[in-house]
């Protein structure tokens, strides 16, 4: 079986006066019916670039510059903007890291839902109105009937990001992209949510790209994860072996600089430097100027490929961490 989605080598770049932000670069992915891959990557990874790269939603003056995203076998990246509106919500639904800038500012939130819900399901308007706000109270929002009388800009963050989660599990999309959806949802409710995700994607075989720069988050909800780091995806593994197995140099100190309360740590450890600037990116590994285990190769060769190292457990780096030798 070919899987659901399958991403090839994506590029996009944003083209500014000051430069080329080089901010996705290479990234491929297949993900499977019914399984919650967790993309996590610290700010500016570039994250969100891909999630909206992914069906063509890439912000001015961003765009996608290479590479396909086949669903179903078809190349989203070669649609016509009307083959694509039928996909985006139907086929992909896509929660935006920022809800509030995703909601029409213009129309009340009843109607926003009512009206997606009416053309979706050829309901009547009394019965979308129903749906919605069962779909908000299933989000955490008691108050769903008063919540709905009012315009995105009276609801709050946290409150914007559950209006959107449910609007894009109602359709029930083959395929949910949510960009940091519980970001701005105090712990209690982001557990809540979470297990509902779990649920729906068990109940109807979704599959989910859950993206985060919260990797306790990323382990609650992931089958998969991925690490990204300057636009290129540097480890790929189930959620276990990424934390018991770390082989990536990078995702070993990015699981070091947590907090971990199952394993008496002495301190933890920031990396040391800076992400490298996206607009004078040489190729090779991203990483380089900051790892601690570079080696000659690492300096004169190109960018390291993404290949299976384990069964399941892809890494790109010409020096990973030996298995025995890791912490965890
Ligand atoms: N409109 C834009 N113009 C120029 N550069 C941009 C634009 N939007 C994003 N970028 C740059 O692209 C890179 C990736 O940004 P992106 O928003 O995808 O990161 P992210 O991983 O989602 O970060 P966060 O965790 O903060 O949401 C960053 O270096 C950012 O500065
Ligand atoms: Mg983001």
């Amino acid at each position: 079986m070919p899987p659901l989605l399958e991403v090839r080598d994506l590029h996009a770049h944003f083209v500014t006066r000051m430069g080329t932000v080089k901010a996705v670069n290479g990234v491929s992915f297949t993900l499977e019916e019914g399984q919650v891959l967790g993309l996590v990557g610290e700010s500016g990874s570039g994250k969100s670039t891909l999630a909206l790269s992914l069906v063509r939603l890439t912000p001015f003056p961003g765009e996608v510059v290479g590479g396909e995203v086949l669903l179903n076998g078809r190349d989203l990246m070669q649609m016509t903007e009307i083959e694509l509106q039928q996909i985006r919500g139907r086929e992909i639904g896509i929660v935006l890291q920022d809800a509030n800038a995703a909601l029409n500012p213009t129309l009340r939130i009843d109607n926003q839902m009512v009206e997606a819900l009416e053309g979706h399901f050829a309901m009547g308007r009394k019965q979308a109105e129903r749906l919605a706000v069962d779909l908000l109270r299933d989000m955490g929002l008691p108050d769903a009937r008063e919540m709905m009388k009012r315009y995105p800009y009276q609801v709050s963050g946290g409150q914007a990001q559950r209006i959107m989660l449910a609007m894009a599990l109602a359709l029930n999309p083959k395929i949910i992209v949510a960009d940091e959806p519980t970001a701005n949802l105090d712990v209690t409710i982001q557990a809540e949510i979470l297990a509902r995700l779990r649920r729906l994607q068990k109940q109807n075989g979704a599959a989910i790209l859950y993206i985060t720069h919260d990797l306790g988050v990323v382990s609650r909800v992931a089958d998969e994860i991925a690490v990204i780091y300057a636009g290129s995806i540097m480890e790929r593994a189930s959620a276990r072996n990424l934390f018991d197995r770390p082989t990536n140099p990078y995702s070993h100190a990015l699981l070091q600089s947590l907090p971990r309360i199952d394993v008496k740590q002495q301190r933890l450890e920031s990396i040391q430097g800076q992400p490298p600037d996206l607009m004078d990116l040489p190729d090779e590994c991203p990483f380089l100027p900051r790892c601690g285990k570079a080696l000659a190769t690492c300096r004169v060769n190109p960018k390291p490929e993404l290949v299976e190292m384990y069964d399941n457990h892809f890494v790109a780096c010409f020096n990973p961490m030996d298995p025995a030798g890791n912490l965890r």
